[in-house]
């Protein structure tokens, strides 16, 4: 990485999604547990937010816990789930003071009734917030939230009969979780795992993907600052050629 660079303040992305991978295999690394590795890894995500803050993205979606983690042994899983809440419950007060608000995506059916409850919470103090929004994506699956979204369609198509030719990318959107969050402009993995991992599968068709080797522990505020630095060197085309592109210019 340079250490030398400017960031285009004109030019950050709105919202930026991270999967934030590694933690285990820090761990590993250092000779202590996974769950040591996660907390680490909770430690890293609040910078990630502070850092987010400060640079005015307005959405930042955080890969917490997919539905797949559930097959994780139990005895991790539940350190995962009491690392959320907990995390969660600490932050609340600098959330609400710094005008963030909070948010879940995934399939809350799956989540233990304190863990909902505790979340609820906070998505609930801090509805009105107007600065950052913090997405946590917790037993989500992107599948599963596409074909949820076709059964909210299908239903309401039983209650309306609506004309299906009329139907658009953008009322399909509305049925996902993330209705009426834009699409993030910038995909973060670390770890150097280059999947997508049944992450925002509709959300992310035009993203700008950034891979890191470092595990997430590791990612620093310099290391999200380059890869929105990354981004900012990146010519987003959208099927178009470069020529149409610099035309506009
Ligand atoms: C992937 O590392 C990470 C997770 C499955 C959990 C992410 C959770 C946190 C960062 C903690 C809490 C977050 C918030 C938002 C408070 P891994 O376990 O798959 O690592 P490995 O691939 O090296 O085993």
């Amino acid at each position: 990485m340079t250490n030398n660079f400017q960031l285009d303040l004109n030019n950050i992305p709105k919202h930026v999604a991270v999967i934030m991978d590694g933690n285990g295999r820090w761990a590993e690394k250092h000779g202590k547990n996974r769950l040591e590795g996660h907390a680490q890894g909770a430690k890293a995500a609040r910078l990630a937010v502070e850092t987010a803050h400060k640079l005015g993205i307005k959405y930042i979606t955080l890969y917490a816990f997919s539905m797949e983690n559930w097959q994780r042994p139990e005895s991790e899983v539940n350190g995962l789930m009491s690392l959320l809440t907990s995390s969660i419950a600490h932050q609340f007060k600098d959330l609400i003071e710094n005008n963030v608000r909070l948010l879940t995506i995934g399939d809350n059916s799956y989540l233990p009734e304190n863990v909902r409850k505790e979340i609820s919470n906070v998505v609930n103090a801090s509805s009105s917030n107007t600065g950052l929004t913090v997405i946590i994506a917790l037993s989500y699956s992107g599948r599963h939230e596409i074909l949820s979204g076709v059964k909210k369609l299908l239903t309401k198509f039983q209650d309306q009969k609506f004309d299906i030719n009329s139907l658009s990318e953008e009322d399909f959107s509305n049925c996902l979780y993330t209705a009426g969050i834009p699409d993030p402009e910038l995909l973060i993995r670390t770890s150097g795992e280059y999947r997508i991992s049944n992450f925002l599968l509709w959300q992310i068709s035009y993203s700008e993907l950034y891979f890191t080797n470092k595990f997430w522990p590791d990612f620093s505020e310099e290391d999200f600052r380059y890869a929105i630095y990354d981004y900012q060197h990146r010519q987003r085309r959208f099927g178009k050629t470069s020529n149409q592109i610099d035309e506009c210019k």
